[in-house]
């Protein structure tokens, strides 16, 4: 059996994956990225082979992404995150035509075609507001673990109106509501529709096409998924796995190598 490891190095989170040579996920892991981006890409392909039961030597093909992806000291090469994302997404999701990529520090919308192409791709430029760092300044104001802020914002029946574009002010405009009364659940289902709304807008920068698939670290918030269904007017597909969907596109470019190099002409190969 062949492997292949995708290690998707995040401004905010490290994954890796590993798959076997039917494109199956058998290992995945997940850890902070912090300052030290050489050693989180080695720990993230660490935790994976110990998930999967594997040693270094099986994992044939290695290929890094993300913003560090040049970090991935043991990789045989580099992939964007717009291209890995786009192939995980339409991996797990064949009918996929957008993906909304929201991660830490960047939010990406990429239209696809109907094989699977990138037909076109927009980012969030320079700006977090629409991201996972603006929902991280949310959580540290309102003192919510990451993890509980979708759940609670899904409670909130009368959203505020959150006003600030920038992450930098986030903190305090979610502050000052709280100061003027309001409820945490309303606060936070503002901050919700405001990422939404700037995400979306992004979206249709490249044109909304169905089915959209979210992606990144973002999609396990459900209050986020809600307002984006919400937004965009269309059911977001999702998968557990959606964390990992540019570590995933990673090692499946990484697969295509290796069967390229099995059946010279035959196999899908990365560009
Ligand atoms: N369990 C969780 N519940 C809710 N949100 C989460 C959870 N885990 C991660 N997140 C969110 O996902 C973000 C990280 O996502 P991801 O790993 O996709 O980002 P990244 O790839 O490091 O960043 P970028 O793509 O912008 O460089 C965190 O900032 C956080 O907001
Ligand atoms: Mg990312």
């Amino acid at each position: 059996m062949a492997y292949a490891s995708g290690v998707d190095v995040g401004s905010t989170q490290t994954k890796a994956v590993v798959v076997d040579e039917d494109g199956h996920i058998v290992a995945r892991a997940l850890t902070d990225t912090g300052a030290n981006v050489v050693q989180a890409a080695e720990k993230a392909f660490g935790i994976a082979l110990k998930d999967g039961d594997l040693r270094e030597e099986e994992v044939e093909y290695v290929i890094g992404t993300g913003y560090g992806r040049y970090k991935v000291s043991f990789g045989n090469t580099q992939v964007t995150e717009i291209s890995c994302h786009a192939r995980g997404a339409v991996h797990m999701f064949p009918e996929t035509r957008t993906v909304i990529d929201m991660g830490g520090q960047d939010t990406k919308a990429i239209r696809v075609s109907e094989d699977g192409e990138i037909v076109d791709f927009c980012m969030n430029d320079k700006c977090a507001a629409g991201t996972g760092r603006f929902l991280g300044a949310a959580s540290s104001a309102l003192d919510i673990p990451l993890g509980e802020l979708g759940s609670t914002a899904l409670r909130g029946e009368r959203p505020v109106k959150i006003s600030t574009t920038c992450t930098v002010f986030a903190e305090s405009e979610v502050l000052s509501w709280l100061g003027k009364g309001k409820k945490i659940e309303d606060i936070l289902l503002g901050v919700h529709k405001s990422i939404a709304a700037r995400s979306t807008g992004l979206a249709r920068r490249v044109g909304v096409e169905e089915q959209v698939t979210f992606t990144g670290g973002v999609a396990k918030n459900e209050a986020m998924i809600d307002t984006l269904n919400e937004r965009l007017g269309v059911e977001v597909n999702v998968s557990d796995d959606s964390h990992f969907m540019g570590a995933l596109g990673a090692a499946l470019f990484g697969l295509d190598h290796i069967l390229a190099s099995r059946f010279p002409g035959k196999a899908k190969v990365a560009s």
